[in-house]
């Protein structure tokens, strides 16, 4: 008996140990020099029975099918918008989009935007019940992954109040910032890490096309600030944002800020001359520690 506790011992022990490393690798693994892969960021979708946009993003999809990224992420308004619709609509639109997804070849993930809220010109209604309908779909609205050596972090951009009940407005709040920080402390400062949020850390176009910022269309500044300082701490490579419906590439202090379009364009509809939005996605290459991202037009052009 007592050769076969020693063995059984002997065991545990190894399966400790194996453990401990297998979790040390994930932890600070950074990418071998030889690791290249894709994904494809495809942010502001507007999903909805209306304007042929169902077959927009089929079209959006066999296009993704094709290139074979390993992965898809989404920036967020994956619907048209649920938050002033009834509970049978939104929950329609949000099964619509899920349904749609099926056709993707690859797994993928979803990041929160403002139109995914349900309930938002219901006053009573608290942050946790308008993101509950979210939540039933995709269960968080915060979360990390990794992929071959480089960690993903998305957030959850949207908050509400901004002196009205039923309005949203940029923020992450300071139960994420804690989270990060804590996957950060995990991760170290040698990880190469890419950020998504639906609004918009830095933009530019935001600021020529309407001359100025609202709390709507970008974070507020000392929080934004806030997750610049923390991002330049670590290695984060690139911040992808959705939103604003426009391509823009913004190198600031090292880290790529990218407002990656919209594949509804234009909420699929035509637009006024000078306001045209390309409908399209973002495909990032990635090479060792190194990325490379380019605008795709897939090829959908909205009746005029
Ligand atoms: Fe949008």
């Amino acid at each position: 008996m007592k050769s076969y506790n020693r063995i059984f011992l002997l065991i545990i022990i190894t399966l400790f140990y194996t453990f401990q490393v297998a979790c040390a690798q994930i932890q600070q693994k950074t990418p071998d020099k030889k690791d290249s892969f894709s994904f494809v960021f495809m942010t502001d979708v507007h999903i909805q029975p209306e304007r042929h946009a169902v077959e927009g993003v089929l079209q959006a999809i066999d296009t993704i099918n094709k290139i074979e990224p390993d992965f898809v992420l989404t920036g967020g308004d994956n619907v048209m918008d649920a938050s002033s619709q009834s509970l049978g609509r939104a929950d329609s639109l949000y099964s619509l989009f899920t349904n749609t997804m099926k056709v993707l070849k690859m797994p993928w993930y979803s990041t929160f935007g403002n139109h995914e809220t349900f309930g938002l010109h219901k006053k009573d209604f608290t942050s946790e019940q308008r993101k509950g309908m979210y939540k039933k779909y995709f269960e968080k609205t915060y979360y990390t992954f990794e992929h071959k050596g480089w960690q993903f972090i998305v957030l959850d951009a949207i908050m509400y109040g901004d002196g009205r009940e039923d309005r949203y407005y940029g923020q992450i709040d300071s139960v994420q910032m804690d989270w990060m920080k804590s996957v950060f402390d995990t991760i170290g400062t040698e990880k190469p890490v890419i950020v998504s949020l639906h609004i918009p850390i830095l933009s530019v176009g935001d600021q020529i096309e309407k001359n100025g910022f609202t709390p709507r269309s970008v974070i507020r500044r000392g929080n934004a600030m806030e997750l610049i300082r923390l991002f330049e701490a670590h290695n984060v490579k690139a911040v992808l944002q959705g939103h604003l419906h426009m391509y823009e590439d913004i190198s600031f202090n090292g880290i790529h800020y990218i407002t990656a379009g919209a594949v509804c364009g234009g909420w699929w509809e035509a637009r006024l001359p000078g306001k045209e939005r390309e409908e399209g996605f973002l495909l990032v290459n990635i090479n060792g520690d190194e990325f490379t991202s380019e605008y795709i037009d897939y090829g959908w052009d909205v009746e005029e």
